[in-house]
């Protein structure tokens, strides 16, 4: 294949400059410029025929059919789940996480899934010699495992390889390994990942080979990883989780076949990941009696509801107190602190915040803004909440307490696990003075100082 130019796009403003400067020439941004391949010459020659060109055609949208893709499911149920069903032919899946997480042992499980149903499949490693792949699969059971392994990092072979075999589902194991010999940048940089994405995409959407492609978190964050592929894939799944822990979900942040948020949960046992289908537990620590700063959570994961456990701990700080939050956003622990402040005195100035969410997970919706300001002033007060309460619903900077969306599934859940009290928002609390729901008691707020009031009139 004969080299082709190498040019220097800016990321601001997308001017091209044909060497690498700090920076850019267009708009003055600095650093800015990464490498790409520079369409062939061919593409400047084409624009002056474009007037000569016949126009496409186009179709009227009620004219066009609907149809559903059809589906080819994993044999994984909790990682059919997150795909929405299956995977699609000529898809193309990116899956990111930490290193050590997971991801090759969920893949080589899935693939051996779908070569047993007959679905020709192939690993590419790039990580691993086939000799440790084969270790791994002896781990896993699946001794006499069909799926094909090929070890090689270079794209265009990868793609040679892909054309020939012309497998229904294709893994690349990473895809921070894989590089171009177009490019001149090192392998794992983001113009060989941006590139070497783009080419096995294209190859997937004409060969109709279904592609996953995985790739590595870095600590230093977005910049090599996996998120700069985010645009140009179909579906996005994280794995979460603690490696300490062996509870993993994996979670849909993107999927252009199926539903977002969604997520799967697994534990990683002696013999790989195996799903877990009642996952609303897991993530509560057990107490043989209440303890201070702690406070049960029903949060929403997906379509699904789960209890978890939200620890803070409140303790003299310094000059300049610590807020730090593990699994939960700090802005807004500091934004539920001036709240508890402002509008119902809890005064943590000058104290040291520390809130974790436990097991790993990592919480995003509001709802769990009660039980946080909950366990903060429960740690503070060195006073536990009473035994089988939990608390859900969103606070507001004017200190009132919003609902949260699917209140009756999350009491429901709540009531299922054997949990007795609850304080949540009023717009959830079943209607009419009935304040029970099969053996929980359910007291309704609409302020964070009544919320604080309702815990005091339980203890
Ligand atoms: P791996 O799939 O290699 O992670 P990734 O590809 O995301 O980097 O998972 C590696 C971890 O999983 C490693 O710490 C060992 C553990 N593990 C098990 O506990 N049980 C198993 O059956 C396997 C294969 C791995
Ligand atoms: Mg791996």
């Amino acid at each position: 294949m004969a080299k082709e130019k190498t040019v220097y796009s800016c990321t601001e403003c997308g001017g091209a400059s044909p060497k690498w400067q700090g920076k850019c020439p267009h708009c003055g941004s600095w650093n800015t410029l990464i490498e790409g391949v520079a369409e062939a010459a061919a593409g400047a020659n084409r624009n002056r025929f474009a007037s000569l060109a016949p126009p496409s055609e186009v179709a009227v949208l009620a004219d066009i059919e609907a149809a559903e893709v059809p589906r080819t499911p994993t044999g994984i149920g909790e990682l059919d789940r997150v795909l929405g069903g299956g995977i699609v032919e000529g898809g193309v899946v990116l899956i990111g996480g930490d290193p050590g997480i997971g991801k090759s042992t969920l893949l080589l499980q899935a693939l051996d899934g779908l070569q047993r149903t007959g679905v020709p499949t192939l690993y590419v490693t790039g990580e691993e010699s086939g000799a440790q792949v084969a270790l791994r699969s002896r781990r896993l059971g699946l001794e006499r495992s069909q799926v094909k392994v090929l070890a090689e990092i270079q794209l265009e072979k990868i793609q040679a390889t892909i054309a020939a075999q012309q497998p229904a589902v294709a893994v690349i194991d990473s895809i921070q390994t894989v590089y171009s010999d177009q490019l001149t940048s090192a392998p794992g940089s983001v113009a060989q990942v941006r590139e070497c994405a783009a080419h096995l995409t294209r190859a997937a959407k004409s060969g109709g080979t279904t592609i996953v492609l995985v790739g590595h978190v870095t600590k230093e964050g977005a910049l090599a990883g996996p998120r700069v592929l985010e645009h140009m894939v179909d579906t996005v799944l994280y794995f979460e989780g603690d490696t300490h822990s062996s509870f993993r979900l994996v979670r849909a942040i993107k999927n252009r076949f199926g539903a977002v948020n969604e997520i799967g949960v697994f534990a990683m046992t002696e013999k790989g990941l195996k799903g877990v289908a009642n996952p609303s537990a897991i993530f509560l620590s057990q107490h043989s009696e209440p303890v201070p700063g702690s406070c049960v959570l029903v949060t929403l994961e997906g379509t699904r509801p789960m209890l978890v456990e939200i620890q803070a701990l409140v303790d003299s700080g310094g000059p300049s107190p610590r807020r730090l939050s593990v699994g939960l956003e700090r802005d807004r622990l500091a934004m539920l602190l001036a709240v508890l402040h402002r509008h119902a005195g809890v005064a943590c100035m000058d104290q040291d915040v520390f809130v974790n969410a436990v097991g790993g997970v990592r919480i995003s919706e509001p709802a769990a803004d009660l039980a946080v300001m909950l366990s903060i002033t429960s740690s503070l007060r060195g006073r536990a909440l009473p035994k089988g309460f939990i608390a859900f619903g969103e606070v507001g900077l004017a200190g009132e307490v919003r609902p949260a969306p699917r209140g009756q599934e999350r009491l429901r859940e709540a009531a299922k696990l054997g949990f007795s009290v609850a304080i949540v928002p009023k717009a959830n609390a079943p209607k009419g003075k009935v304040r029970e729901l099969e053996g929980l008691t359910i007291h309704p707020v609409e302020r964070i100082e009544e919320a604080l009031e309702a815990v005091r009139g339980l203890a």
